[in-house]
């Protein structure tokens, strides 16, 4: 795992977007996996830009995202379909035919189903990560399996409240998602977080520190022989220099 300290929120966004233009770069049809949430901001504005200034394009990307909210329709305001439209497809020249979110409004057997076989399709390059406070990748919640596939999650009372702040109220938090497994995104050539903000430093800690454990789902990022973390101070304040210097 090597970690990349970055100045602020922006740098972050601008060396993960680098990452992205590299892989795409070397391979035009790149298969991305990606996320959606407050971190992969500043990498879709950073991405955006280099797309307006004719330094990457998306023609003949695909992509596959992590997760949706169920029982939100794809034009749902807090929906992740609509959120990647609006911070990324529909400014950038990707095909929409090409992108994939799971679905939220049907059958989630189905739809977990249906996920597991875009997955097998299409291996993912490259995938990018945000973590949840409680160590939770997608919505992987502790807990949750590492070999587990798509599924349908309860997200715990922590998450909706983290992610509340995007809702008009705590009450309009779904209290479900689908979201691919720890087996899928481990399956990822390379895997990027994207992590910013002092309320992630205890998180960060953990998934540098904890036993390797379902406990805290990001710890299992130490497994993957290709993870980059590109991090601002505030979320690596909880590190020590000589681990600061151990994943440099
Ligand atoms: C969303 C996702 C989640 C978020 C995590 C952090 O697609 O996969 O794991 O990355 O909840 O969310 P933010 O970035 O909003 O703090």
């Amino acid at each position: 795992m090597k970690l990349i300290q970055a100045q602020n929120d922006q740098a972050v966004g601008e060396l993960a977007a680098q990452k992205f233009i590299e892989v795409i770069g070397k391979k035009k049809d790149a298969v991305l996996g990606l996320a959606t949430g407050t971190s992969p901001l500043s990498t879709y504005s950073a991405l955006v830009n280099a797309y307006r200034n004719g330094k990457v394009s998306f023609r003949e990307v695909r992509t596959l995202n992590l997760d949706e909210y169920v029982g939100l329709t794809e034009d749902d305001e807090q929906s992740y379909h609509r959120f990647m439209r609006e911070n990324l497809f529909d400014l950038v020249d990707i095909k929409l035919e090409n992108t994939h979110v799971p679905c939220g409004t049907i059958n989630p057997e189905i739809a977990c189903k249906e996920y597991d076989a875009l997955l097998d399709r299409y291996p993912i390059d490259l995938q990018l990560l945000g973590i949840g406070g409680n160590g939770h990748l997608g919505f992987n919640e502790p807990g949750t399996p590492f070999t587990q596939r798509t599924h349908l999650v309860n997200l715990t009372e922590k998450t909706r409240h983290d992610n509340a702040r995007l809702f008009a109220s705590l009450d309009d938090v779904p209290k479900q998602a689908v979201t691919t497994g720890i087996y899928d995104i481990l399956r990822a050539k390379e895997l990027l977080l994207v992590v910013m903000g002092e309320n992630k430093a205890e998180a960060v800690a953990k998934m540098l520190r904890d036993p390797i454990s379902e406990d805290c789902p990001a710890t299992v990022l130490r497994d993957h022989p290709h993870v980059t973390v590109i991090a601002d101070a505030a979320a690596l304040n909880l590190l020590t220099k000589q681990e600061l210097e151990e994943f440099k």
